[in-house]
């Protein structure tokens, strides 16, 4: 077992009155597994990534990465652990600095770890990720939403995470880009064995993609199984509602 949450709690305040955005959330990830935090808008899926990525710190509960108990982590040890999990975003060209081709971005990326990379090594990853070689000397704002993800993910790679972290990665993609993309994450995900938490609000993506679902509704897990066991034999009255809010 890669992760471990345990009884994960994130309190804020809204108009005065305390809520649990993640509510004792439990569940586990394996390496080279790709679990679909699914759910409505407002569900708590983004505050559990951040969570996990140790951009907020939880009220209660544990995280366990590799065995180690990273629930909270001293600031001084906070850039070996993101090293570890890898964020990608909705938003791509947000994620890159403007004025920094993507192959200087990437670099940085990579002498921000001290960690050694052959051009071989980086051919062999634009080819995973479907990136032609020239697109990399160009700025954020000069290549398509797509491309730019691609190369978010690339960067993400060449770090040699554990875990990535996929935050509606594909959701501003067009139709025809997204499912490749997270095809494309998925199988990139498998060869290196990293495990992958893959957050969307796309039931029908969540379906082709996921080796489990875990179904969100209110900072909880409402439930959680195989894509067959989710959308052939969905158990809870939450699930078949909001599976039939997809017909
Ligand atoms: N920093 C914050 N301060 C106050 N409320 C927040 C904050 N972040 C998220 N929330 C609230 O927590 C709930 C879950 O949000 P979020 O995790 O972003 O859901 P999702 O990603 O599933 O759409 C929402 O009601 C949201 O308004
Ligand atoms: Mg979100």
């Amino acid at each position: 077992m890669l992760l471990d949450v345990q009884g994960l709690v994130k309190t804020y305040r809204r108009r005065g009155e305390t809520f649990a955005a993640v509510d004792h959330l439990s569940f586990t990830l394996d390496a080279g597994e790709l679990l679909v935090l699914a759910g409505e808008s407002g569900s708590g899926k983004s505050t559990t990534g951040r969570l996990i990525a140790q951009f907020s710190t939880p009220d209660d509960g544990k995280i366990i990465l590799d065995g180690q108990d990273i629930t909270h982590v001293p600031e001084r040890k906070k850039k070996e652990l993101y090293r570890h999990i890898q964020m990608v975003f909705q938003n791509p060209m947000r994620s890159f600095h403007p004025r920094y081709t993507l192959r200087e971005s990437i670099l940085a990326g990579i002498r921000n770890y001290h960690l050694t990379f052959t051009e071989q090594e980086l051919q062999d990853l634009l080819k995973e990720v479907q990136l032609p070689v020239e697109r990399l000397d160009r700025y954020p704002h000069e290549v398509s939403g797509g491309e730019c993800q691609r190369a978010a993910i690339l960067r993400a790679l060449c770090i040699k995470p554990q875990i990535l972290l996929c935050d509606e990665a594909t959701s501003a993609l067009d139709v025809s880009t997204r499912g490749e993309v997270a095809a494309m994450i998925r199988n990139a995900c498998k060869r290196h064995q990293i495990g992958c938490l893959f957050i969307t609000h796309d039931l029908l993506l969540a379906r082709r993609l996921a080796d489990r679902v875990m179904v969100m509704h209110n900072g909880r897990a409402v439930e959680t199984g195989t894509p067959n066991d989710i959308f052939t034999n969905p158990k809870e009255a939450y699930t078949k509602e909001l599976l039939a809010s997809l017909l």
